[in-house]
C-alpha cells in the first residue's frame, strides 16, 4: 500500500483540480491517523538528540505518542509511548517515575530525557529499554497468564538518514530508504548527517497541516507574498513529482518551453544587475528576514563581493568566487564542505518534500527544514515547526532547545511570518460556499497538486481531476 509510485508518464503536467475536503472536513480529519499516519515513514527527531544509551524523546502524531530511546551505542528503538498494563500515556512531558505530569500544550513540544528503564505513574509497572516489562507488582496474582507479548511495549519501526530519525506504526511497511528514494539519493551529497541544529522553533497554528506546509512547497508564490524578494530576479519554478515525493527548482519559461529545466542552484546569481552587489545584499536580506536558508559564512563572504572583484565580473565568475572565499572561511573556523559537483547542486535543486509533511531546503553547509503535523484531529488546527541545521566545527555545536514562538506575524522572522500570513486566511477561504475547487498551476506547482495525489492514495477521496 505504502510504496512509492512509478511516475505516470509526465503526469500533472495536465491542468487538474482537487476539492477543500482535506484541509476542512472534520471526517477527513479524523480518518488520518488510520488511513495515513500509522502507514507512513515520519521524520521524528534527530539523531543528534538521543547520544547515549538511555537517551529518549516522544514523537506526537494526532492521538499517537511513539518513544524513541538509544537503547545501545548503535541502535535506537521505539515503542507506542503506551503502558500495556491500563494504557496510561507511559513517559508524558515531565515523567519517568516522578509524581508531577504537565499535560501536552503549547508550552511542552515532546518529552524528552535519559533513564535506564521506563516507570509509569499509576501502578509502577517498569520497562526496560528494549521495551520488557522488568517490574510488576504482584504479578502473582495473574498466576501465570502474563507473558512478555503481552507485557511488552508495542514496537514501532524506527531507522535513521541524513542524522534524522524516522519511525513508521505500520510493522509491515517496507524500508525507509526505499521510502525515501529518490530524494534521499538527491540529498545524500549534502550530508544532512553532519549537521546539527542551529535553531528550532515551533507553533500552533489556527490552519490545516497542509495549508501551512503548502506554504512552503512552491515559490510561485514569491511575487504575491514576497514582493520584496522580486528584486533579486525570477523565482519562476519548476516542479517536480518523484513518487510520493516532490521538488522544486529555479527555473526560466525558456526550459519549460523546451521541456527541461537545468537553472536549479539555490546560489543562482539573480537579477539583472551587478551580480556582486545582488549577491551581497540578498544575502543580507535573508540572513535579517529569514536567518536561514544560508550560512553566516555565505553571508559575510557575499559583502566582500564588490570590494574584492572588478566591476563588470561575470556572473559565473562572481559566483565561484563566492564559493571559493567561503568555503576558504568555513575551513578557517574547521567546517569542512561536502563534495559537491555542480551537477549534484542542480540535481538536488531548490527543495525537496517528503511525503507527507517534511519539507528540505539543502545547502552545501546548512538545511532549512519544515515539518507540519496535525494537532489531535482538529482539522483547523496544526503543530508548524521551522528547524535550521548548519556545519560547525568540533565541539561548537550549539545545545538548542524546541523554541515555541506564538502565531504572531512580528515574532517570526519576516518572511516566514508573510508565509503564515496566508494561513489563517486560507483556512477561511477554503470554508467558502464560493470556492470551487484548487487550480494549481501546472508546472511551477506540481510539488503541491502532487501532494493531493499521494494523500488521495491513502485517504481514498479528494482524487485529482483534470480540469477539461
Ligand atoms: S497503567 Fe501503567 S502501571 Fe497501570
Ligand atoms: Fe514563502
Amino acid at each position: 500500500m505504502n510504496k512509492p509510485e512509478k511516475i505516470v508518464a509526465e503526469d500533472l503536467s495536465e491542468a487538474v483540480t482537487y476539492p477543500p475536503e482535506a484541509f476542512i472536513s472534520r471526517e477527513y480529519a479524523e480518518a488520518e491517523p488510520d488511513k495515513l499516519w500509522s502507514k507512513v515513514w515520519q521524520q521524528a527527531g534527530r539523531v543528534e538528540e538521543l547520544k547515549a544509551v538511555g537517551d529518549y524523546i516522544t514523537y506526537n502524531i494526532c492521538h499517537d505518542s511513539i518513544l524513541i530511546v538509544r537503547d545501545t551505542p548503535e541502535t535506537l528503538k521505539a515503542y507506542h509511548n503506551v503502558c500495556t498494563h491500563r494504557g496510561r500515556r507511559l513517559v508524558g512531558n515531565n515523567t519517568g517515575g516522578g509524581p508531577k505530569t504537565v499535560a501536552q500544550d503549547k508550552g511542552a513540544h515532546s518529552a524528552r530525557g535519559s533513564q535506564m528503564k521506563f516507570g509509569c505513574n499509576y501502578h509502577a509497572w517498569t520497562f526496560d529499554l528494549a521495551g520488557d516489562a522488568i517490574y510488576i507488582p504482584d504479578k502473582e496474582d495473574w498466576q501465570g497468564a502474563l507473558d512478555n507479548v503481552c507485557t511488552s511495549l508495542t514496537p514501532v519501526q524506527v531507522d535513521t538518514w541524513g542524522g534524522w530519525i524516522w519511525i513508521n506504526m505500520d510493522l509491515d511497511a517496507g524500508p525507509l530508504r526505499e521510502w525515501l528514494e529518490p530524494v534521499a539519493s538527491l540529498i545524500d551529497p549534502f550530508e544532512f548527517e553532519k549537521m546539527r541544529y542551529r535553531f528550532r522553533y515551533w507553533g500552533i497554528f489556527d490552519c490545516n497541516w497542509k495549508v501551512a506546509l503548502e506554504a512552503f512547497l512552491e515559490p510561485y508564490h514569491v511575487q504575491g507574498t514576497h514582493p520584496q524578494l522580486i528584486k533579486y530576479g525570477d523565482f519562476y519554478s519548476f516542479s517536480k513529482a518523484f513518487g510520493f515525493h516532490g521538488q522544486t527548482g529555479f527555473d526560466s519559461k525558456a526550459h519549460r518551453d523546451a521541456g527541461t529545466a537545468v537553472e536549479t542552484s539555490v546560489h543562482r546569481a539573480a537579477g539583472d544587475g551587478d551580480p556582486r552587489t545582488t549577491i551581497a545584499q540578498m544575502q543580507a536580506e535573508y540572513w535579517e528576514t529569514i536567518g536561514a536558508s544560508t550560512s553566516e559564512t555565505l553571508v559575510k563572504t557575499a559583502q566582500r563581493l564588490p570590494l574584492e572583484l572588478p566591476e563588470g565580473t561575470p556572473a559565473g565568475e562572481v559566483h565561484q568566487y563566492w564559493m571559493k572565499i567561503a568555503k576558504e572561511a568555513d575551513a578557517a573556523r574547521g567546517v569542512t564542505w561536502p563534495d559537491l559537483s555542480d551537477a549534484q547542486v542542480a540535481a538536488a535543486g531548490l527543495a525537496l518534500s517528503i511525503f507527507p509533511n517534511v519539507n528540505f531546503i539543502p545547502g552545501p553547509t546548512f538545511s532549512l527544514a519544515y515539518r507540519v503535523r496535525p494537532w489531535g484531529t482538529d482539522p483547523d488546527k496544526c503543530i508548524f515547526e521551522a528547524v535550521a541545521l548548519d556545519r560547525f566545527g568540533e565541539g561548537e555545536e550549539p545545545e538548542t532547545e524546541w523554541t515555541f514562538v506564538e502565531q504572531d506575524l512580528d515574532k517570526w522572522p519576516y518572511v516566514i511570518a508573510q508565509d503564515i500570513s496566508n494561513m489563517v486566511e486560507m483556512q477561511r477561504g477554503y470554508k467558502s460556499r464560493g470556492f470551487k475547487g484548487n487550480l494549481p498551476n501546472p508546472w511551477q506547482e506540481r510539488k503541491v497538486t502532487n501532494l493531493h495525489r499521494g494523500l488521495a492514495h491513502f485517504m481514498g477521496t479528494g482524487h485529482l481531476k483534470r480540469i477539461d
